[in-house]
C-alpha cells in the first residue's frame, strides 16, 4: 500500500507565507461550538459561542470541515463508567468543554515546534474538541488526507478505525486464513474491524443486531449472526481470534468459542458497573491467561501516527470504506449521541460542520 500524500488544495507553488499570514487572520476570536459543562446526558450540551483555540508549540488549528461521533464520545458526555473521569478527563467536571474528536479539516495555524504540517494542509485525525469551527490538535495526531479520501470518509474514521487496526494487528496478530469472529461487527470500530480481518485475508464472522445483519454481510463477513437469536457459543465452530466490541458475552463463553491457542481481545462494551462499565472483565481475564494456553488481552487503543497513517493508507487504496450510517449538524450533535445510545448507528455518525474546504 502506498499513501497518496498529495494534500488536497494545498498551494505550495507562491505566496505560502502571504496565505499563512491570511489564514492566521482567518480565525475569529469567537467559533460555535458544541459544549457541556457537566456530565451528563443531551440535556447538557449546549450550542455556543466560545473562544476558538489557539494552538501551542507541538500543535495545529484545524478549521472543521467534519467529525464523527463515537461511543467514547457518549462515555466522555455522561462521564460514565467513572474510569473516564480518572483517567484525565476531569474529575468533577470536563476538563475540555468542546466535544469531539475525529476530525477532517484545513490546517489553519501552526505552533512553533511544527515541523510535518503546513497551513493550507487538508489533514485528517484525531483533535481536542472537533464539534466546533476550529479544533486544536497535537500535530502527530494528524496526517494529511490522501487526496482520493473524501472529507466525509475521512471525518468518521480515525478513532473507531485505529481502534480496530490495533485490536487485530498489533494486540491480536491476525493471519491470513484465521477465523475471525467480531461481536459488534456493525458498529463504529466493529464496521472497521471487519473490513480489515477481510482485507488481511482472515475469514469473519461478524454477530451484530437483525437489522444491521445485511451491512455486515457486504462489509465483508462471510456469515453473520443476530446476537439477540443466538448465542455466540451456538454459531458452531471455533475461532483463532475472537475480537469483543460488543461486550456483554461472560468470559467462560468467550472462551468456549476459542481455539485452545486462540486469542480473545476485548475492546469494549457496554453495561457493566458504574466504575469499569463493559471493561470489568478485563482484570478476571488477565488472571485467566496465566494459567491458559489461550491468550485474553484487553487494550486502550494508542492514538498514533504508527495507526494514523497506515489507516490513511488503507482509506486511500480502498480496502477500507467507512459505513456512515447517520448525519448530523453541530446543532443535532446532542440528538445524534442519544441515537447511538437508544438505537444504535450502523457504522459511524458523520458531523457536517464547514463542509468540504
Ligand atoms: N479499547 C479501546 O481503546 C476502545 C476504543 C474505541 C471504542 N471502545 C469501546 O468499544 C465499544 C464499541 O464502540 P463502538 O464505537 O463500536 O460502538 P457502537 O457503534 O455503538 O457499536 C456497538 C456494537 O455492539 C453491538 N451490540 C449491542 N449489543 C450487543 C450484544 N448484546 N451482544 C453483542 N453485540 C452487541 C451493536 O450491534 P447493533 O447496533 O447491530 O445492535 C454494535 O455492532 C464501546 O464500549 C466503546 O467504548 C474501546
Amino acid at each position: 500500500m502506498t499513501i497518496n500524500t498529495t494534500p488536497v488544495g494545498t498551494d505550495m507553488s507562491a505566496g505560502q507565507t502571504a496565505r499563512e499570514a491570511k489564514e492566521h487572520q482567518s480565525i475569529p476570536d469567537l467559533m460555535t461550538a458544541v459544549v457541556r459543562r457537566r456530565y451528563g446526558g443531551p440535556e447538557v450540551v449546549e450550542v455556543e459561542r466560545v473562544a476558538a483555540p489557539k494552538p501551542e508549540a507541538n500543535q495545529v488549528v484545524v478549521k472543521v470541515a467534519a467529525a464523527g461521533i463515537d461511543r467514547g464520545v457518549s462515555h466522555l458526555l455522561t462521564g460514565m463508567p467513572l474510569l473516564v473521569r480518572l483517567v484525565g478527563f476531569g474529575v468533577l467536571r470536563p476538563k475540555q468543554p468542546v466535544l469531539g474528536y475525529d476530525v477532517a479539516g484545513r490546517v489553519v495555524a501552526v505552533g512553533s515546534n511544527v515541523e510535518r504540517l503546513r497551513v493550507g494542509d487538508e489533514v485528517m485525525g484525531i483533535a481536542d474538541g472537533s464539534y466546533a469551527e476550529f479544533a486544536v490538535a497535537d500535530a502527530d495526531k494528524l496526517v494529511l488526507r490522501p487526496s482520493n479520501v473524501t472529507v466525509d470518509n475521512a471525518a468518521v474514521s480515525t478513532i473507531s478505525g485505529i481502534t480496530a487496526l490495533q485490536a487485530l494487528t498489533k494486540v491480536g496478530q491476525v493471519r491470513p486464513g484465521q477465523q475471525v469472529l467480531v461481536i459488534g461487527a456493525s458498529g463504529g470500530v466493529g464496521s472497521f474491524a471487519v473490513q480489515i480481518a477481510t482485507a488481511l485475508g482472515a475469514q469473519v464472522t461478524g454477530v451484530a443486531g437483525a437489522s444491521n445483519l445485511d451491512t455486515v454481510r457486504q462489509l465483508g463477513a462471510i456469515k453473520v449472526v443476530d446476537y439477540r437469536t443466538k448465542a455466540i457459543d451456538q454459531i458452531g465452530g471455533t475461532f483463532d481470534l475472537v475480537i469483543d466490541i460488543g461486550g456483554r458475552n461472560p468470559i467462560s463463553r468467550l472462551r468456549r468459542v476459542l481455539t485452545p491457542t486462540g486469542t480473545l481481545v476485548m475492546v469494549g462494551g457496554e453495561g457493566g458497573g458504574r466504575l469499569t462499565g463493559g471493561m470489568g472483565r478485563t482484570a478476571w481475564a488477565a488472571l485467566l491467561s496465566l494459567f491458559s494456553k489461550q491468550r485474553l488481552v484487553a487494550f486502550i487503543s494508542s492514538e498514533s501516527l504508527e495507526f494514523i497513517e497506515p489507516l490513511a493508507e488503507m482509506l486511500a487504496d480502498g480496502s477500507v470504506v467507512p459505513h456512515i450510517g447517520a448525519r448530523t449538524d453541530l446543532v443535532g450533535v446532542a440528538d445524534a449521541i442519544a441515537r447511538l445510545e437508544t438505537h444504535g448507528v450502523a457504522g459511524k455518525t458523520l458531523v457536517t460542520v464547514g463542509g468540504a474546504s
